[in-house]
């Protein structure tokens, strides 16, 4: 089937600059008093982007989460992160990282010692994404992609690139499986580059401006870094376009909503509150396990 009818824009929203973990800055996307969610997303946070001097990199360390995923995409700086099922890993510039929390995990995240050491530029996503009731409480699950295995491809005219984390796009296909229909692209736009990206009806969606100038949806509706462009349901194409004399980057996230009852608490995500304060319960009571190395 050819996709044919653009998305319209339902809204362009700012971020909302916050602290996250032991205080760094994060360009929250949502939720903010302008966006609650795009189900099944909770959360989008566009870690920095911050120059850092030595010693300054801050993270977060040891906390639980339940109930959803996290989704952690590096661009720049390092981070080290490690957990009570005992995985430890690093992420750097193009990794990712697809923590399905499920029914419990304590982890750090915290910047790797040489980055703490030297400085430089953090910048990062991290992305929360829902998971269906059926699967709140399955075990814990990783799935982590070094920059080489994240599939790319480009348009035929070659000013439009796209790294491929989850979904498809020009023929390429993710290699990260979800439980739900996801797409996650990063699109790199150059000046006269057009994206027309297929996204089935039954998604919801929206983009992130990570730089540059764009012009999105069948209005040419303006958007700027730090902005979120969240696009109505109906319609099977996203388009875009760069403004500008600057390559655009943006990110396209978009998935099947679960349209189920959220009861949100800090780190835990379950359908009702009597889920939730068994989540505390069991997290008090030490069924979450520990970081123990
Ligand atoms: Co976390």
């Amino acid at each position: 089937m050819i996709a044919t009818t653009p998305r319209k824009i339902l809204g362009v929203v700012p971020a909302y600059q916050t602290l996250e973990g032991e205080g760094f800055l994060v360009h929250r996307a949502f939720p903010t008093p302008w966006l609650a969610d795009v189900d099944p997303f909770l959360l989008l946070d566009h870690m920095g982007p911050a120059d850092l001097a030595p010693g300054e990199a801050k993270g977060a360390p040891d906390h639980p989460h339940r109930g959803f995923e996290t989704v952690t995409y590096m661009l720049e700086g390092a981070m080290v992160h490690k957990d009570s099922q005992g995985h430890q890993g690093r992420l750097g510039p193009g990794d990712v990282q697809w923590m399905t929390a499920g029914a419990g995990v304590i982890h750090s995240e915290m910047p790797s010692a040489e980055f703490l050491d030297r400085g430089g530029r953090m910048n990062g996503f991290q992305l929360w994404v829902n998971l269906p009731r059926a699967d709140k409480l399955m075990r814990p699950r990783y799935q982590e992609l070094p920059a080489d295995r994240i599939p790319a491809a480009k348009s035929p005219d070659g000013r439009v690139e796209v790294r491929v984390i989850a979904g498809e796009a020009y023929g390429a296909r993710a290699v990260i499986e979800t439980r739900t229909p996801i797409v996650y692209l990063h699109f790199a736009v150059r000046p006269g580059g057009r994206v027309a990206q297929p996204l089935a009806p039954e998604f919801d969606g929206f983009a992130f401006v990570i730089a540059g100038e764009g012009r999105f949806g069948p209005e040419s509706q303006a958007a700027t870094p730090e902005q979120v462009v969240v696009f109505e349901h109906k319609g099977d194409l996203v388009v875009a376009e760069s403004a500008g004399t600057a390559t655009l980057e943006f990110l396209l996230i978009a998935g099947v909503p679960l349209g189920e009852p959220i009861a949100r608490y800090g780190p835990f995500v379950m359908n009702t509150t009597e889920e939730i304060h068994q989540a505390f319960e069991d997290f008090r009571s030490g069924r979450f396990g520990v970081i123990d190395f």
